[in-house]
């Protein structure tokens, strides 16, 4: 299997990742980075892509600016330019995220192999992996890592105005991009059973059925139990300071000053059982306070309520709460704590996961935690422990007690959590359910092909032949079965399209009544709109890059000007297509039109076929834009497409570097491009036109002649 993953915001490295340096940089950033190696290491996986942004910017590192760089022998970042150069951070991001998508097409091109699956993390990458995965017709796969509605509640209820939350966090975008993106997926992968029930439950498209709890991997190669001969952590000096018998069992607690951490009630606990207080010592790690003036209101009171027990206890000498730690100090405290025959507490009033419960697990520390949220699952994994109340005090002091009274036991849960972290914990086991999960799924997608996914084709064909449909592609059904026939025996892989004046509807009766298999690519209502393959996949970044000065209300007022041109029918307009039929007999005068709504502000290209049709287009649409753009979109050398036609619509896609073919039967209006470099006139009609075209260019060679032969 080939697995993109798409991380855009941060900073992602393969070495020193800046975790903490802004808050663009937290867990997810690690968590991408490991998830993309241990997936590369399982024997099923030939290749994982981490997709990220390009950055090129003085105030971070050039690293961020290489376009590789390799995570394992099979695992690599690859960084794709979007939008302005320097750093920026992930909310305003959204205006750029289009262009990550044409370009994340373009590596997928060079790569040559459409992934089997896609898998985004977050909403900015959840928008960007929604679409490529509708584009290539693979199975989305998706990370929230944090959700906007969780935190649009949560930020609220601290009373922040809702104008302030979304000039400071665009979260009503971000909430649409989760919407859409759990739309479009096909799973999504959870950390925990909390997380699907609490915060996916609050999407309009909340399908618990489709997602997968699989806990993060925990990187444990620093958390191990005290040897025998290790000698014993520096940090034990920082807690003589507090104790007076430093050697009594530890309960130990890390406990960020939240009030959700439930500290208060774990010193509670300890105040009131005096045989507790006997017998063990108590270690709470409050957060970093280097900095401490500068906290806000919430982390002081928790703080201050803290000390304010500890002197209502009188707990002097038995409770250690060191001003300040450094990460790798954090491994010795384990062990430490492990040494003293303690435990390690978490009395949080709800944990998410738990990350440091299985550090304590993995350090050979036996564990008393809170048995609401991802406590519950580990312990159940570990059977290390046990679960408690996170609002009943006395009993939490009981518990500590007992765990700490019974020796045999406290050797067994010592064990047990040392064997039960490596087993259920590593990113290695994390990777090996995630295949699991995702060969379900792929299987699954393949059973239910009619509604399921077909892969698209473009980003492996390395050429592309596209017809217009009236009098070229059809008109002569003997000389079509054999360009077929052609196209489908040729050893070369070309990629199918049809660019039509027809609407997508009446364009696809055509093909039916014709018996022509559903193309790669289809270009209709004479270029403004582009869909893809089977599922008829909508190019909305096409839609968006013609509406650049388009006013269709506008030129439709204007254009009333012009009585003497009859509207087409209502079917035959769309809002980038306003077309008229005309008198052969009286043709339309053009640039009198053309001036007339320029003078107005309206950009628009005006496109005159058969003799019989005018169609008002924005200034950008145009079947050769479209061709143009499809081929940039996909990294298509324009000069590896073939093009056929025969009227005036098709004027601006025969030109150019395309391989343009003017069937025999073409109208008058083409017949100014008979000098014209690559624009082939064939004598014969039809698709047999069309054939004969292709043997000119030499089209099913394996080298196509591009040049004008002498
Ligand atoms: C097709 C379309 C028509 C358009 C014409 C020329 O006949 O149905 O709307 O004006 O092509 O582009
Ligand atoms: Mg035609």
């Amino acid at each position: 299997m080939y697995l993109v993953l798409i991380s855009t915001h941060g900073l992602i490295r393969s070495h020193s990742l800046e975790l903490g340096r802004d808050s663009d940089n937290g867990g997810q950033i690690k968590y991408v980075v490991e998830l993309a190696r241990a997936l590369a290491q399982h024997p099923e996986i030939d290749q994982v892509d981490l997709l990220t942004r390009q950055i090129f910017d003085p105030k971070v590192d050039q690293d961020y600016a290489h376009p590789f760089d390799m995570l394992s022998e099979k695992a690599r970042i690859v960084r794709i330019p979007c939008g302005p150069k320097r750093y920026l951070r992930k909310e305003v991001l959204w205006p750029y995220l289009g262009t990550f998508v044409d370009r994340a097409l373009k590596h997928i091109r060079e790569v040559g192999r459409v992934p089997d699956i896609i898998h985004s993390h977050y909403a900015d990458a959840g928008y960007v992996g929604a679409h490529l995965a509708s584009l290539l017709g693979v199975p989305l796969v998706h990370t929230g890592h944090s959700l906007g509605r969780d935190k649009l509640h949560r930020l609220k209820n601290q009373g922040m105005k809702v104008d302030t939350i979304e000039s400071r966090y665009n979260i009503s975008q971000r909430i649409e991009a989760e919407e859409y993106t759990l739309d479009v997926a096909a799973r999504v992968i959870a950390s925990t059973q909390q997380e699907v029930a609490e915060q996916y439950a609050l999407y309009d498209n909340y399908q618990p059925e489709s997602m997968s709890v699989i806990h993060p991997g925990v990187e444990l190669s620093q958390f191990k139990p005290p040897g025998r001969i290790t000698p014993k952590p520096p940090f034990r000096k920082e807690l003589e300071r507090f104790l007076l018998k430093p050697n009594k069992p530890m309960i130990l607690a890390l406990a960020r000053p939240d009030i959700r951490k439930n500290a208060k009630t774990l010193v509670t606990a300890f105040g009131e059982h005096a045989e507790l207080r006997d017998i063990a010592n108590l270690v709470v790690l409050v957060g970093n306070r280097e900095n401490a003036q500068s906290w806000d209101k919430e982390q002081m009171d928790v703080f201050s309520e803290l000390l304010l027990l500890i002197d209502k206890y009188n707990l002097y000498g038995h409770v250690a709460y060191p001003k300040e730690h450094q990460p790798n100090d954090v491994s010795g405290l384990y062990q430490l704590a492990t040494r003293s025959r303690g435990v390690f507490v978490n009395p949080a009033l709800t944990e998410p996961f738990g990350l440091t419960i299985i550090e304590a697990a993995a350090s050979g520390l036996p564990v008393i935690a809170t048995e609401n949220g991802g406590p519950v699952e580990i312990l159940a994994n570990c059977k290390n422990g046990l679960l408690i109340d996170p609002h009943d005090a006395d009993k939490l002091g009981e518990t500590l007690y007992l765990a700490l009274s019974n020796q045999k036991r406290w050797q067994r849960w010592s064990k047990n959590g040392i064997a039960g972290a490596h087993k259920h914990y590593t990113w290695k086991g994390h990777a090996q359910r995630y295949v699991k999960d995702i060969k379900k799924l792929l299987s699954k997608s393949k059973k239910t092909k009619r509604i399921g996914l077909v892969k698209s084709r473009m980003p492996t064909i390395d050429r592309l032949v596209i017809c217009d449909i009236d009098n070229t592609l059809i008109g002569d059904r003997s000389g079509l079965s054999q360009l077929l026939r052609r196209i489908k025996n040729s050893n070369t892989n070309i990629g199918f399209g049809v660019a039509t004046g027809r609407h997508l509807e009446s364009a696809l009766q055509a093909i039916k009544e014709w018996n022509i298999p559903q193309p790669d690519l289809l270009i209709t209502s004479v270029g403004t709109n582009v869909h893809y393959g089977e599922r008829l996949i909508f190019d909305a970044s096409w839609a968006r890059h013609i509406h650049y000065r388009w006013d269709a209300q506008k030129a439709k007022k204007l254009m009333k000007e012009f009585d003497d041109l009859l509207p087409q029918p209502k079917i035959s307009q769309n809002p980038y297509k306003i077309s008229y039929f005309v008198d052969n007999k009286r043709p339309p005068r053009l640039r009198e039109i053309s001036t007339y709504l320029r003078q107005h502000d309206i950009h628009a290209n005006l496109i005159y076929s058969h003799g019989a049709y005018l169609d008002i287009l924005p200034m950008r649409a145009s079947k050769g834009n479209a061709v143009r753009f499809v081929a940039d979109k996909w990294g298509i050398p324009v000069d590896k497409i073939l093009v056929a036609g025969d009227s005036g619509n098709d004027e601006d896609m025969l030109v150019g570097d395309t391989l343009g073919v003017v069937v025999g039967n073409y109208s008058p209006e083409l017949k100014k491009l008979q000098n014209r470099p690559r624009v082939y006139f064939a004598t014969n009609k039809y698709a047999h036109g069309i054939l004969e075209g292709m043997e000119h260019y030499k089209f099913f060679e394996p080298q196509i002649i591009t040049h004008e032969p002498a």
